[in-house]
């Protein structure tokens, strides 16, 4: 492998993008790509929106937002609420999204959508461009329609998007479980001074599958 440096830049990949619905008498939807979690106990998320924007000001009032998960069927609209401003538009109405009532806090949710991050705000940041906003997650609304057996979310089933400097990709294809590589099975065949690249048992399932792939084309 060879490699080139670049100077500094925000190139971390893959990231999330997703819908921000905020404010309570006319609600908007963001759409926002600088976000993620920050705590697992208490649950804590962020986003970070810049100044200029009409969510700003909402976001500064209220202290409350909903992340809303964004679909392969819904990426048009994602889209189009990042490049619109609800100065402007009422987001909602030309995307013909339903306002949900979340459970949790006054914003509303997108019904659309299948997984909605109910957050209040705990904190915020001046980092330059942008202010960060922390928040705790109150609650976590689900399409009962993606939840397994034992009642945990199933993303292979959910068709999420996500961003990679200025692209959106397709999500969904399982590779693998947290800790998979500690099994045994896997153990044996990796490491101990073998090419981590060429003979993972992870590289051969994934060129399986590849295969199944080209043939079902
Ligand atoms: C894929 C994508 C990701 C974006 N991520 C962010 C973000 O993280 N923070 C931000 O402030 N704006 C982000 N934007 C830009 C805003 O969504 C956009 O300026 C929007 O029109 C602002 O809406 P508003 O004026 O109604 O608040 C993103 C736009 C797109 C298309």
């Amino acid at each position: 492998m060879t490699k080139i440096v670049l100077k500094g830049a925000n190139l971390l990949a893959p990231l999330p993008v997703v819908m921000v619905s905020l404010g309570t008498e006319k609600p908007n939807i963001i759409t926002v790509a600088w976000t993620g979690i920050v705590c697992s106990a208490p649950p804590r998320v962020y986003i970070s929106v810049r100044h200029d924007r009409y969510s700003y000001d909402l976001l500064k009032q209220s202290g409350e937002f909903v992340i809303n998960f964004t679909t392969e069927k819904l990426l048009a609209a994602c889209d189009w609420c990042g490049i619109r401003s609800g100065r402007d538009v009422d987001k909602f109405a030309e995307m013909r999204f339903t306002k949900g009532n979340a459970s949790a806090v006054k914003a509303p949710l997108i019904e659309e959508s299948p997984i909605n991050i109910e957050c209040k705000v705990f904190d915020a940041f001046d980092l330059g461009s942008h202010d960060m906003f922390l928040a705790d997650v109150l609650a976590v609304d689900v399409d009962e329609s993606l939840l397994d057996g034992n009642g945990a979310i199933d993303y292979s089933r959910a068709d999420l998007v996500s961003y990679q400097h200025g692209e959106y990709y397709a999500t969904g294809r399982h590779l693998g479980r947290f800790g998979f590589a500690a099994q045994r099975k896997y153990v044996k065949n990796y490491g101990k001074g073998k090419d981590a690249m060429s003979d993972s048992p992870l590289t051969k399932r994934n060129t399986r599958a590849q295969k199944n792939d080209r043939r079902i084309k």
